[in-house]
């Protein structure tokens, strides 16, 4: 097992990577327990294969187990199933010195997390994170919320976990294309401050992809380590932490004009849109035109989505997306914010960013649709 520490003070907590995580729960997180139950939201798909393996491990260290099912997928992240999570939470009896447990995906970590956050004031979580955006993104850093009708993630809180457990052994039952989206934000690390790390996932992409599992655990292991060393040094964003956001700017507005709907999944919209933040990182003469070249070379090598042409359907055109750009909370002051590369690994943050420029990238990636 491996272990990446997030400093923050009294706050700090572990993210615990290894195979037969979920096996080892009760023992991992009866430390935790002031008195001996937790209530675990989870959603329907996860709790089919996972639940009953996780209940029996928490069972056989004397812990007692409650547990809501939602609804999988994006559209969960509401307020109707927020409401419903909290009231569920409210009606186990579960109090200040409880611990809830958020397994399952970055939807349900984010959701529970939130509600986590405003039960009672705020009650500790723990992250079971099931997928691998989850594991290598979403359940570490404490960012939790909700999408609602003017966007996404615009309602939410910071509520860092306890402790996270990412057992490696479930990504197996991830269908390829929800491991590929979650790939998109381990590409994401390398691009944004570690060349190393993206050459290597250039060489062993595949082997993590076919299910090698050293080369998942290291994977998984060295995202972890560069979101925890960002979060510990900027927990609210203030500065570094927007980093992570590479790719975001186009990516939430791909998502929020195809419905948050399957037809494109968080994980690919992040993936195109880093190269879209490459491209125009070329264009504004920040790095070479073989920069792009490169990042698009190994996501297509990796089979994944690369283009807006891969969406599926129709797209609102450049303009229109610029203007859902617009609805994103990154904007300061009405201007837009990108995260920008001087090459790979060498992501900084631009606010002074032409809309021209945007345009011109954008206009081009819908002609070759
Ligand atoms: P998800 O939670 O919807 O999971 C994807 C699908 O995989 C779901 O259908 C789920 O039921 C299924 N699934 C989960 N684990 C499985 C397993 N082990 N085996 C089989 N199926 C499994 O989506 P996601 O990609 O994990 O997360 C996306 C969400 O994460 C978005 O809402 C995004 O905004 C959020 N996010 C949050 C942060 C953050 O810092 N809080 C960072 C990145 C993304
Ligand atoms: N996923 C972006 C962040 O956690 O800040």
């Amino acid at each position: 097992m491996n272990r990446v520490a997030v400093d923050l003070g009294d706050r700090s907590y572990e993210v615990r990577i290894g195979p037969g995580l979920f096996a080892r729960a009760g023992v991992e997180i009866a430390p935790l327990l002031r008195r001996k139950r937790v209530a675990i939201v989870t959603d329907a798909t996860v709790a089919a294969l996972h639940l009953s393996a996780l209940t029996a491990a928490l069972e056989a260290e004397g812990i007692a187990v409650s547990s809501l099912a939602l609804p999988p997928g994006e559209a969960t992240k509401n307020w109707a199933n927020l409401a419903q999570c909290t009231e569920w939470l409210l009606d186990q009896k579960v109090e200040r010195r409880d611990v809830v447990v958020a397994l399952g995906g970055g939807v349900i970590g984010d959701l529970v997390g939130f509600s986590a956050a405003i039960l009672r004031r705020g009650v500790r979580f723990v992250q079971l994170p099931t997928t691998l955006l989850a594991q290598v993104d979403s359940s570490v850093g404490g960012k939790t919320g909700i999408n609602t009708a003017q966007g996404k993630n615009l309602v939410g809180a910071f509520h860092q976990p306890s402790l996270v457990l990412a057992d490696i052994d479930v990504l197996t039952t991830l269908p390829d294309r929800d491991f590929l989206s979650g790939y998109g934000e381990v590409v994401k690390y390398g691009l944004l401050g570690d060349a190393v790390f993206f050459d290597w996932l250039e060489r062993d992409g595949p082997a993590i992809r076919a299910g090698d599992a050293a080369a998942r655990l290291k994977a998984v292991t060295r995202s972890v380590e560069m979101k925890a060393g960002i979060v510990s040094r900027d927990e609210t964003e203030e500065g570094e932490r927007a980093l992570l956001n590479l790719g975001h700017t186009f990516c939430h507005a791909l998502e929020k004009a195809t419905g948050y709907s399957d037809r494109l999944l968080h994980g690919e919209g992040v993936a195109i849109g880093c190269a879209l933040a490459f491209e125009l990182s070329s264009r504004l003469g920040l790095c070479s035109q073989e920069e792009p070249s490169r990042v698009r070379a190994h996501l297509k090598a990796m089979g994944m989505k690369v283009d807006i042409a891969d969406i599926a359907g129709d797209l609102p055109g450049p303009d229109a997306l610029i203007a859902l750009m617009g609805q994103d909370k990154k904007v300061v002051d009405g201007r837009l914010r990108f995260i920008l590369a001087r090459g790979i690994g060498q992501a900084f943050v631009a606010d002074d960013v032409p809309g021209d420029a945007v345009r011109a990238v954008l206009t081009d990636a819908f002609r070759n649709r």
